[in-house]
């Protein structure tokens, strides 16, 4: 696709309407014990009602003397941890024998096993795959949990869907960065931070809000900014997000745009490059400045089909469809139907990769990718 153009610079972004009083915390804590549906389903939220904590909000004397465990060394365990070892945070890793417990070790970290770690915890920082949170928590992790600690985690998923219930006397908070591992550990060493979330979901001490916002300084997120939400609005937006625009949404259509011109009879090669490849050169666009903006970077031509054929491809359909999504996902039927596939060993995701690999769009990204490659 050709890009061109202009500095014609359509409509400025609106202006956010002054922030109104955001959700306190008791207010927050109440609406997090509410049934599923009423966390979104009832009210549209006017911008600028989020409320957002910065550096000056978050004093890291929360954490001073405590002892934060983080299971799990993963995407986002080693850079959470990396990240507040560096802002003077006392961290333990827990995690099982093998590749994790290795890479941990390398980087310097003191080492254990899950319950050895939740024991010795102040602060129980649950960064497990979301679908091992109720095995590992029942199993190595609830006899530990006691009034007075804290239990955190980067996603809601297991409180919301109740794979774990917690105790009473204990807190129960989220500190969730807005970005892969990789970005929270690059950012954070550029001296920004990442944006991220935090919500309460159990005050038993009344200061879980300044934990979440300490561990959130920690780890460099309130430099670039915190929004405060609950653990449902969290939990149901991110999977809904990334069901329907970011995961499925755009590989379906990045497939079906392939597929398309191939099946037509165009070089695959070709067809690589306009229907996967470019989507990386608009997104950064829309990432830095926006769709108007990046509406007017591309050719006429190509802005023009945007509003001609796109509502032809995307039509309202799509938009009900997602709107069954979301009360899948507010249900619980979407998280029942994982944890199922998952208790089984998740048969239909090897079998859903395996053909995805063998996929002409992958045979042929691959062969494309390596002509980005600097030798
Ligand atoms: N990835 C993201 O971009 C992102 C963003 C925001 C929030 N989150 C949330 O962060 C949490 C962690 O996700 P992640 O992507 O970092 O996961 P991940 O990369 O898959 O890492 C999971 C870690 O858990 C360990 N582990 C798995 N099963 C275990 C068990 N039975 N006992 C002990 N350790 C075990 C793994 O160790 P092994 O090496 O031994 O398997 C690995 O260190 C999730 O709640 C997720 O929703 C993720």
């Amino acid at each position: 696709m050709a890009t061109k153009k202009a500095t014609a610079t359509k409509t400025a972004a609106k202006k956010a309407a002054p922030a109104k009083k955001a959700c306190g915390k008791k207010a927050c804590a109440a609406k997090a014990s509410a049934p599923a549906k009423k966390a979104a389903a009832s009210k549209k939220v006017p911008v600028g009602s989020v409320k957002v904590y910065h550096e000056k909000d978050a004093d890291l004397g929360a954490l001073k003397g405590k002892t934060v465990a983080v299971l799990g060394y993963g995407a986002q365990g080693r850079a959470q941890a990396l990240c507040m070892r560096d802002s003077g945070v006392n961290v333990i890793i827990g995690v099982r024998p093998g590749k994790s417990f290795k890479a941990a070790k390398a980087d310097g970290f003191e080492v254990m096993p899950v319950d050895k770690a939740a024991k010795r915890a102040d602060i129980i920082h649950l960064l497990l795959p979301d679908e091992k949170h109720k095995e590992v928590y029942d199993a190595q992790i609830k006899k530990h949990v006691k009034p007075g600690k804290t239990l955190c985690c980067s996603h809601g998923f297991a409180y919301v869907f109740k794979t774990i219930v917690p105790p009473e006397g204990v807190d129960v908070i989220m500190v969730a960065p807005k970005g892969p591992g990789t970005e929270v550990r690059r950012v954070f060493e550029e001296g920004f931070g990442c944006p991220g979330l935090v919500a309460v979901f159990q005050d038993a001490s009344g200061t879980a809000l300044q934990t979440a916002l300490a561990i959130a300084k920690a780890e460099g997120l309130t430099r670039g900014g915190v929004l405060e939400c609950t653990m449902e609005q969290e939990t149901y937006e991110d999977l809904f997000g990334e069901q329907n625009v970011l995961c499925g949404g755009l590989v379906d259509l990045m497939k079906y745009g392939f597929e398309t011109l191939t099946e037509a009879g165009y070089p695959p090669e070709m067809a690589y490059f306009e229907c996967v490849h470019e989507a990386k050169l608009i997104v950064d666009i829309i990432y830095n400045k926006g769709i108007a903006a990046m509406n007017a970077v591309i050719s006429n031509t190509a802005e023009f089909g945007e509003y001609y054929n796109g509502p032809k491809i995307i039509t309202p359909d799509v938009k009900k469809r997602m709107k069954e999504s979301l009360e899948r996902i507010q249900s619980g039927k979407f998280a029942k139907d994982w944890l199922r596939e998952a208790a089984k060993g998740a048969p239909t995701l090897a079998k859903k990769r395996e053909q995805l690999s063998a996929h002409t769009v992958e045979v042929v990204g691959n062969e494309i990718r390596k002509m980005f490659e600097r030798k």
